[in-house]
């Protein structure tokens, strides 16, 4: 549908050309002053010298004009030349009214959907996640929801980090703990267990140990970096061992994820890369593309335009290693393989973008993939502890997600039991579902690439921008959409009745942009522009239900009418916090 901002540019820009005016002015925008009108233009000013009037002038000859149109119900010119607008009430409930009976909520669908990857999670196998891929993981699912509410083909991919050295720490630690193990005899030739040889909590367990060893201890450091080269190159035993890490470690991360309502699509890694790196690397040196620079293979990727310098992407080591870039490059070989995307998006650290300035330029340059595929970094912000400084545990080691999950739970919970509305046995139930909103919302209100402080007290709070607070509303229009069903009415949506009051008609001009929100939102790949906006969503509704009565309204159309409002309401902020990813509790 079109957008309602464009309606009223529509008929703005026809006034202009009634009255000879040249239209690239011609422009409404949302008014920041809604004490006195909803909608401005302030085309007039910029007309005014090669029109030879005053700017008032100009907008009293327009205003004249906007007066006939339908859609108005007041316009004012205003000293020295603005346009004043409001709607008029009818148009507006027909507007809304259109909304409502649309599943999409008046979203269009794209002109041409787009297949697009997205690269996000990045977490690394047999380490525990920290906040960093918590970052990761909340802006890369909201982006991915949102490109899939506006209709585009959106794949989700975790790219594991397992194919580094912390492979073969953990081969070289086990090897020292159960050296009689079959996966560490070379003359073994039969098939190797099904189980494990170690659980999950081993695995969490092992890996540091090892890498603390290797800090210490050279001897253990060349061990696991043979280690890593021989499973690199192939031995089958700990190949298998390899299979087995990424087995446990996978299935405990998708647990953690699914906690965290997250989901991916592919479960690729960095080591579904490797098989296609001997192949390119060859392929870049006889394209003319790579060339030897001390022993390593490289590709220039800098341009004249550069403000500093971008150094030349590494393909290869002078050992013949690969490196992070030669791997993204690789993955980018089997991405444009198998699925030919459109776009790629990284959601990443932002202190990672020139590593992906050189991976993007560098397969662009030799053709890995196509000149038209959109290669887009959306690099993060770090989040911050109140004390400004990269969040920490309280003894100052790092901090665990599930740590972070646990603590905001508890915070929750703490309120949840305070508040006395939700009974004994849905109390764990309704924290979780609360406390995930307050640490999803905290993160995604904030632009991604800014950094931000994570504040348990702030973000679990039921008042102000705050995740706790827009569900909060979602459950006060449920529960009175509930008094009106036990009293016998239909809960229908449909026809949206004009506005009888400005509080209500503030709500409904609010909910009249959620397509332009929302298109927006996804053309910048920007979730908090949905956060910024059901914030107002809930804020306008609130307004309302304070200044309305809602359920002693005596007169049933009327109040049948509120409750389709409010019915939209709750579908919008719905909406909203699906595309957020997550979800609001009955009661709270
Ligand atoms: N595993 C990496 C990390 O923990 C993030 C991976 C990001 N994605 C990528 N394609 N490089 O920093």
């Amino acid at each position: 549908m079109k957008y309602l901002l464009d309606l009223i540019g529509n008929e703005i820009q026809a006034a202009f050309a009634a009255c000879g005016y040249d239209t690239t002015y011609a422009k409404a925008t949302i008014s920041n002053r809604p004490d006195l009108c909803e909608f401005q233009c302030n085309g007039a000013m910029p007309l005014a010298k090669s029109a030879h009037k005053a700017p008032i002038m100009i907008a009293e000859e327009i205003a004249q004009r906007l007066k006939e149109s339908v859609l108005f119900e007041t316009v004012e010119a205003v000293k020295p030349g603005f346009l004043n607008l409001r709607l008029n009430k009818e148009a507006l409930s027909e507007y809304l009214s259109n909304i409502a009976k649309d599943e999409k909520l008046g979203v269009n669908a794209p002109e041409k959907v787009k297949k697009i990857m997205i690269d996000y999670g990045g977490p690394n196998v047999a380490k525990p996640l920290h906040v960093g891929h918590l970052r990761s993981a909340i802006i890369g699912e909201s982006v991915k929801r949102l490109g899939r509410y506006v209709g585009h083909e959106m794949i989700g991919d975790v790219h594991l980090g397992d194919w580094g050295l912390q492979m073969g720490l953990i081969i070289t630690e086990l090897k020292e703990r159960k050296p009689d193990l079959v996966y560490f005899d070379e003359n073994y030739e039969g098939e190797y267990p099904s189980e494990a040889p170690f659980t999950i909590s081993e695995l969490e367990e092992i890996y540091p140990t090892a890498s603390a060893k290797s800090k210490e201890d050279e001897k253990y450091k060349e061990a696991a970096m043979q280690a890593t080269y021989e499973l690199q190159h192939g031995r089958r035993g700990y190949q298998a061992v390899l299979a087995h890490i990424l087995d446990v470690s996978v299935t405990d991360l998708k647990k953690n994820y699914e906690n965290l309502k997250v989901s991916f699509d592919l479960w690729k890694g960095e080591s579904d890369a490797q098989p296609y790196i001997a192949d390119m690397a060859k392929k870049m040196q006889e394209d003319g593309y790579a060339y030897s620079s001390e022993g390593a293979l490289v590709v220039d990727v800098k341009e004249e335009t550069d403000a500093k310098e971008i150094p030349p992407c590494m393909i290869l080591k002078s050992d013949g290693a690969s490196l992070y870039t030669t791997t993204d490059l690789a993955t980018l070989v089997w991405r444009q393989q198998d699925y030919q995307p459109d776009q790629v998006i990284y959601v990443v650290d932002k202190r990672q973008e020139l590593h992906f300035v050189q991976v993007f330029r560098c397969a662009k340059k030799t053709k890995i993939v196509p000149e038209d595929m959109e290669l887009t970094f959306l690099g993060f912000g770090t989040m911050n502890g109140k004390d400004g400084k990269p969040f920490k545990t309280r003894e100052g080691g790092v901090m665990r997600l599930e740590n972070l999950v646990a603590d905001t739970n508890k915070e929750m919970y703490r309120k949840i039991v305070e508040g006395g509305k939700v009974p004994q046995e849905e109390a764990d139930q309704t924290s979780k579902t609360v406390a995930l909103a307050a640490i999803k919302y905290g993160d995604l209100s904030n632009q991604a690439s800014k950094d931000y402080v994570f504040d348990v007290d702030r973000f679990t709070s039921f008042e102000g921008n705050t995740g706790p607070y827009i569900l909060y509303t979602m459950v006060r229009i449920k529960s009175i959409m509930k008094k009106y069903q036990e009293q016998g009415g239909k809960v229908e949506c449909g026809n949206i009745m004009p506005a009888k009051t400005e509080a209500q008609k503030s709500l409904m001009l609010i909910l009249a942009r959620w397509n332009e929100v929302v298109e927006n939102a996804f053309a910048d790949l920007a979730p908090h522009k949905i956060c910024a906006y059901i914030y107002e969503v809930a804020n306008a509704l609130n307004h309302f239900y304070h200044e309305t009565s809602i359920m002693g309204e005596e007169d049933e159309t009327k109040k049948a009418g509120y409750i389709r409002l409010l019915n939209l309401t709750l579908k919008v902020l719905e909406d909203g916090i699906e595309i957020l990813g997550f979800e609001a509790p009955e009661r709270m």
